[in-house]
C-alpha cells in the first residue's frame, strides 16, 4: 500500500534517445522497461532502418526524428540519452545543454581526449545538467555480491583488485576501472604505472583506437592497488566464455578472495567458506534499467547521486589515459594529470609497430 502510494506520489521525466545501433536498441529496450518512471517520448537515428527497428521492438510510440535538434526542441524532453560513436559525445552534450535538458545519459568511453572528457563535464556542470556516463555492469546480480561480499568484510583487508578483459582498451577499460574503483569505495587513483603494445587496434576504421595490449597499474589513496589488463597476452577468465564476456574481476583480501566473471556470475572463497553463483551473467538491457531509473531519482533528490555519475567516469577515464602517458613515457605518472597531451594522437604516432 505504502509503496503504491509512493509510486502514485513519484514525477515522471520524459526522455528522448538518440542512436538506434546494437547497444543504443539496448537502451530504448530498458527505457521501455522503465515506464511509469520515464517515459520514452521520441528517438532519434540518422538510419530510418535502425531507428524503425528500435522502434518495433518495443511496440513502437515514441515519436520518429532523424535530426537532433528538431527532437530536442519540439520533445524538450526532460532526460536526453544518446548511444553513439565516442567521437561525437561533445557536440551532443551542447546540443542537449542548448536545448534545457536536466539529465543526459551516454555510453562509455566517454571522449577519446582527457581535454573533451573535462569539457564535456564542465559543460555539463555549468549548466546545471545532470550528466552519467553507462557503466551498467556494476547492476549486474554478479557485481553486486562481490561487492556485497567485500563491503561485508569477509575479504578481510583488501590488498588488490585485478580486472581484466580480452576486448581491447577503448571498448573495456573504463567499465573496468570503474568497477575495480566501486570495488574499492571509490577511493581516488593517486598514481598509476602502464604498458602500451601494438599497434593492431589504431587502424582507420576502429572508432575505439587502442593499443593492442594495456596493462595498468593502479595506487589508491587507500592503499589497495589495482591491475587492469585488456586486449592481447590478458589472460581467459574462464575457457569457453565468449569474447566480449570474456571479462571480469579478481578481488584479493587478507583472509579471502572472490571473483566476477562477466560470462558466467561469480566465486568466492572467505574466511565462512566457499561460495559461488553461476546464474547471472552480462544483460545489456536489465543491467541499463537501474541505469536510466537512477536519474529519475537523481533529478528528484540532489542528494541521491547516481552511481555513474559523469564525475565518477571522468576520473575512470582520466585514470586509463594516464596509464597510455605512462607506457609512453616509460615513467610512473601521477593524478590527477596536470598536463595536456593528447594521449590519443601521441599514441598513434608514437607506438611502434
Ligand atoms: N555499456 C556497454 O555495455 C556497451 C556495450 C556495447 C557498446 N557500448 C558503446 O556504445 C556506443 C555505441 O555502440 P553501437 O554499437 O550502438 O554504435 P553504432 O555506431 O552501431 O550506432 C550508433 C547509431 O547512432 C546514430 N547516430 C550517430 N550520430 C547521430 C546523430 N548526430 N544523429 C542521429 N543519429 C546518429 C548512427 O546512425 C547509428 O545508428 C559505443 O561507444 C560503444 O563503446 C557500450
Amino acid at each position: 500500500m505504502i509503496r503504491q502510494r509512493l509510486a502514485a506520489a513519484m514525477k515522471t521525466y520524459t526522455v528522448a534517445h538518440l542512436g538506434c545501433g546494437g547497444r543504443g536498441t539496448d537502451h530504448v529496450r530498458a527505457l521501455a522497461a522503465c515506464k511509469p518512471r520515464l517515459k520514452l517520448a521520441a528517438l532519434c537515428d540518422l538510419d530510418s532502418g535502425r531507428l524503425n527497428a528500435a522502434s518495433a521492438s518495443i511496440g513502437g510510440g515514441p515519436a520518429p526524428y532523424t535530426d537532433v535538434d528538431a527532437m530536442l526542441a519540439k520533445e524538450k524532453p526532460d532526460i536526453f540519452s544518446f548511444c553513439t560513436q565516442p567521437n561525437t559525445r561533445l557536440a551532443l552534450v551542447e546540443a542537449g545543454v542548448r536545448h534545457g535538458v536536466k539529465g543526459i545519459v551516454m555510453e562509455k568511453p566517454m571522449a577519446l581526449s582527457v581535454q573533451d572528457a573535462r569539457t564535456l563535464c564542465r559543460t555539463a556542470d555549468k549548466a546545471g545538467v545532470k550528466l552519467v556516463v553507462s557503466h551498467q555492469h556494476k547492476y549486474g546480480k554478479h557485481w553486486q555480491k562481490v561487492r556485497e561480499i567485500v563491503a561485508s568484510g569477509k575479504l578481510g583487508r583488501v590488498r588488490t583488485i585485478h580486472a581484466t578483459s580480452l576486448g581491447w582498451m577503448q571498448h573495456y577499460a573504463t567499465h573496468l576501472i570503474d568497477y575495480s574503483m566501486w570495488l574499492n569505495d571509490y577511493s581516488p587513483v593517486v598514481k598509476v604505472a602502464g604498458h602500451i603494445h601494438g599497434r593492431d587496434h589504431f587502424a582507420t576504421w576502429e572508432s575505439h583506437p587502442s593499443p593492442g595490449y594495456f596493462m595498468g597499474h593502479m595506487v589508491f589513496a587507500n592503499g589497495v592497488h589495482g591491475y587492469v589488463e585488456c586486449g592481447t597476452f590478458t589472460p581467459e577468465q574462464e575457457p569457453g566464455i565468449s569474447f566480449w564476456m570474456n571479462a571480469g574481476a579478481t578481488v584479493v583480501g587478507t583472509e579471502g578472495i572472490a571473483r566476477v566473471i562477466v560470462g558466467r556470475g561469480w566465486e568466492a572463497v572467505t574466511r565462512d567458506g566457499v561460495f559461488s553463483g553461476h546464474d547471472a551473467s552480462f544483460d545489456g538491457v536489465k543491467d541499463s534499467i537501474p541505469l536510466h531509473l537512477e536519474v529519475a531519482d537523481w533529478l528528484d533528490d540532489e542528494a541521491r547521486l547516481h552511481s555513474c555519475r559523469g564525475e565518477l567516469a571522468c576520473h575512470g577515464f582520466e585514470v586509463m589515459m594516464a596509464i597510455c602517458l605512462s607506457g609512453l613515457e616509460h615513467k610512473p605518472v601521477d593524478l590527477p594529470l596536470s598536463r595536456n597531451d593528447d594521449v590519443t594522437a601521441r599514441m598513434l604516432a608514437e607506438v611502434p609497430a
